[in-house]
């Protein structure tokens, strides 16, 4: 198993960087390529920082870190750069993507045996994920409310989720620029997103390539305006993670800016709770209100240790309750939802990368048990199914693209996990 995932990353690699998977994704990606360095931090520990380096050499002078990085042009994707047409040094898209950048330093720097290349690594690319974050509580919180909001459903990483069905019922579907989909040519069409979401994903790129990609003024002008728990859990980890790492490296300032966006961030993500449904759930802020549906990303926020003991544990017992309704663990969305499909992706599947930000957040809780659970989910699935971008959870059949590199790269740190 370790030396197909390796395999996996290696055939994967463009040098200095490294696409998800070959056909369906071949540029660059955000929050792929942070997880991965973890994988490839086993292998080759120069490769894992230069994988980091790369996304962060092309951050916006604003500080955004953006969620495609256009490397050489492939036009067996859409929407490629023209589309975005971000006017970018090397074009890029014009979203973003979770930010577990920060956390993946940390854990880089901590696991690091040359010392010396850690800490140079470090100081450099620190104050980089620094600045994203500083970006984001500006750009995506202008009115300071201690969460920051989504404005494409792309940005959740979670780009399907049912999550966002109703926030996209306020984007126009008409006047978009016609179009065609090349990810269902990759890819069985019932397991991707309608022509009609389609549409206002494309819209909005529109709208805000309208606006010059101007994020100063973008969160106001966007009809799609949601906060996830799972994205601001994420953001919350990485400023801890990037404090943790600043006071390490001597940065104070640093340090003390993380550590106050982290104790208003935390405040404000308990808004996000649920009593009802015993896990968090997103708010749609051009609405006001919360979105009633149940996805991993309300389960998300273990990642980032949120909640009291109480919460925690009625997290987890949803947690049980899915996986009791799946053989394999965890399901994206809710499996007694009416809207639940197995196959259709973050409609139902379940992800490695998901699995070990909870397994990561389990075990930080004191939930153990429950983490080993996962964990053995996880590398059930590789056994039965091979290295997929998703799985059916009821099955454990593979879907979406093959040869999937994160996918590859957390088999690495579970099966790291397993010799600890
Ligand atoms: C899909 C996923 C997204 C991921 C991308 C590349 O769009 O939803 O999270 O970053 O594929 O793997």
């Amino acid at each position: 198993m370790q030396d197909n995932a390796a395999a996996i990353l290696a055939e994967n690699d463009r040098g200095t960087y490294t696409v998800p998977t070959k056909g369906l994704y071949p540029f660059q990606w955000n929050w792929d390529s942070c997880l991965t360095a973890l994988g490839q931090q086993q292998l080759d520990e120069a490769r894992a920082w230069l994988e980091i380096d790369t996304l962060l050499a092309h951050q916006w002078p604003d500080g955004m870190v953006p969620h495609i990085i256009f490397h050489v042009e492939d036009d067996g994707y859409f929407p490629g750069s023209n589309v975005w047409g971000t006017n970018r040094p090397t074009p890029t898209s014009g979203i973003t993507q979770p930010p577990v950048c920060a956390f993946v330093l940390r854990r880089l720097y901590e696991r690091a045996s040359d010392k010396a290349q850690a800490r140079e690594m470090a100081l450099r690319l620190a104050p980089k994920a620094a600045a994203w974050h500083r970006w984001f509580y500006r750009c995506r919180d202008p009115h300071g409310t201690g969460l920051v909001a989504l404005l494409h459903p792309w940005e959740s990483g979670r780009d399907n989720s049912l999550d966002w069905v109703e926030p996209l019922m306020r984007v126009p579907d008409e006047g978009v620029t016609p179009y065609v989909r090349r990810d269902t040519t990759h890819v069985d069409p019932s397991q991707r997103p309608t022509k009609a979401e389609y549409d206002r994903y494309l819209w909005l790129v529109e709208h805000f390539r309208d606006l010059g990609w101007n994020n100063e003024i973008l969160h106001d002008n966007s009809p799609f305006r949601v906060v996830d728990p799972g994205f601001n859990a994420i953001l919350i980890r990485s400023d801890e993670d990037l404090a943790w790492l600043a006071g390490e490296l001597g940065l104070a300032d640093l340090a003390a800016e993380a550590t106050a966006r982290v104790v208003k961030a935390r405040a404000a993500l308990e808004t996000l709770w649920s009593e009802e449904d015993r896990q968090y759930l997103c708010f749609d802020r051009a609405l006001g209100a919360p979105v009633k549906s149940a996805s991993v990303g309300g389960l998300l926020p273990l990642f980032a240790g949120a909640g009291d003991a109480g919460r925690q544990s009625a997290l987890a017992g949803t947690l049980r309750k899915w996986r009791g309704q799946t053989r394999f663990g965890v399901a994206s969305h809710d499996p007694a939802d009416p809207r639940f499909e197995a196959k259709r992706y973050w409609r139902g599947p379940a992800w490695l990368i998901v699995n070990y930000l909870l397994v990561d957040g389990l075990k930080r809780c004191g939930l153990d048990d429950a983490a080993e659970e996962v964990r053995r989910d996880s590398l059930g699935l590789i056994q039965q199914s091979g290295f997929a971008e998703y799985y059916d959870p009821l099955t454990g059949e593979a879907l979406g693209g093959g040869r999937f590199t994160w996918t590859a790269a957390m088999v690495l740190e579970f099966l790291r996990g397993e010799r600890a």
